[in-house]
């Protein structure tokens, strides 16, 4: 029999995960939180929230019990070309538009920023192809971040069931995927032209700082602070900025906005944003 999550449990919880995550679960139901702990606790053979949360705390593996739960409580609902409109106006727009002014330095950097199991950076990775047609003098690195590294580890493979790639359009498929046999059958394996470009590493938003040696031209950062307080919010925005190229691009996810929220950008279409030169 599950224990009840009693108020006091609840508060000591959401307050641990949102120090080091960000994400807020006042907002959610305490049900939900509740479902993912019990899963720990069974998982670990633990008979109470509290000597759970004592177990966390004083971690003896260095924090590994924290990333697990971490890893359980992250939404990573995603999918390939997720808000086409967006990956119409990178190809047609933006990545032109960079293409032209930066035609000498030929740098190129993007962030996948909250990449879950990948769809978004390869989606980008397939339209920058596109775009520079594998143009070798180009620099080009497609970064792929998440904190759930179960959801990364997932990425890294690039290995999606049919149903996973109906989102990606047919000759993108022909000419990026391969299709698996024996085992793999029924899967579509991400292939070497797209991976060229892509890093995957494990970041977590709530870091001081992000380890960037030049500055990034588009970040993707979509369906990701909605789970965060205003506050969480905020600081992301300001070290995006700090991160972003002058006239850098910011993408949300459709339901997100950043008017009334930061007015250092600009509002270029379909929920991306242009910081201000
Ligand atoms: C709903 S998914 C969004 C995936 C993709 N960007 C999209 O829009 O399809 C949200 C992702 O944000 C990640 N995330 C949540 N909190 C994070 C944090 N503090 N640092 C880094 N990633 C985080 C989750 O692990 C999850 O994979």
């Amino acid at each position: 029999m599950t224990p009840r999550l009693s108020e006091a449990e609840f508060e000591l919880f959401s307050q641990l995960i949102n120090e080091h995550v960000g994400i807020s679960f006042s907002r959610t139901k305490k049900g939900a939180l509740q479902r993912k702990l019990t899963s720990r606790l069974s998982h670990l053979g633990f008979e109470s929230y509290s000597a759970y949360y004592q177990y966390l705390v004083h971690d003896k593996k260095g924090g590994l019990e924290l990333r697990q739960l971490i890893n359980t409580i992250t939404v990573d609902q995603t999918s390939f070309f997720r808000h086409a409109k967006q990956f119409e106006h990178l190809a047609n727009i933006i990545l032109p538009q960079i293409a032209a002014h930066k035609q000498t330095i030929k740098k190129l950097r993007i962030w996948s920023a909250g990449c879950s199991r990948g769809q978004e950076a390869y989606s980008v990775a397939m339209v920058v192809n596109e775009v520079f047609e594998g143009d070798a003098s180009w620099d080009i690195k497609i970064l792929a971040s998440d904190i759930d590294t179960d959801a990364l580890k997932f990425a890294y493979k690039g290995l999606y069931p049919v149903h996973g790639v109906e989102q990606v359009p047919l000759e993108y498929l022909n000419k990026y995927f391969t299709e698996g046999t024996g085992g793999e059958e029924g899967f579509y394996l991400a292939g070497e032209e797209l991976r060229n470009n892509l890093l995957f590493r494990r970041l977590n938003f709530m870091d001081p700082e992000f380890p960037f040696k030049s500055p990034v031209d588009i970040i993707f950062c979509r369906n990701v602070m909605i789970y965060f307080d205003p506050e969480v919010k905020r600081k992301l925005i300001d070290n995006f900025f700090r991160v972003l190229e002058r006239d850098g691009f910011l993408c949300l996810g459709a339901s997100e906005s950043l008017i009334g929220v930061d007015n250092r950008f600009s509002l270029v279409g379909h929920a991306i944003y242009q910081k201000k030169g």
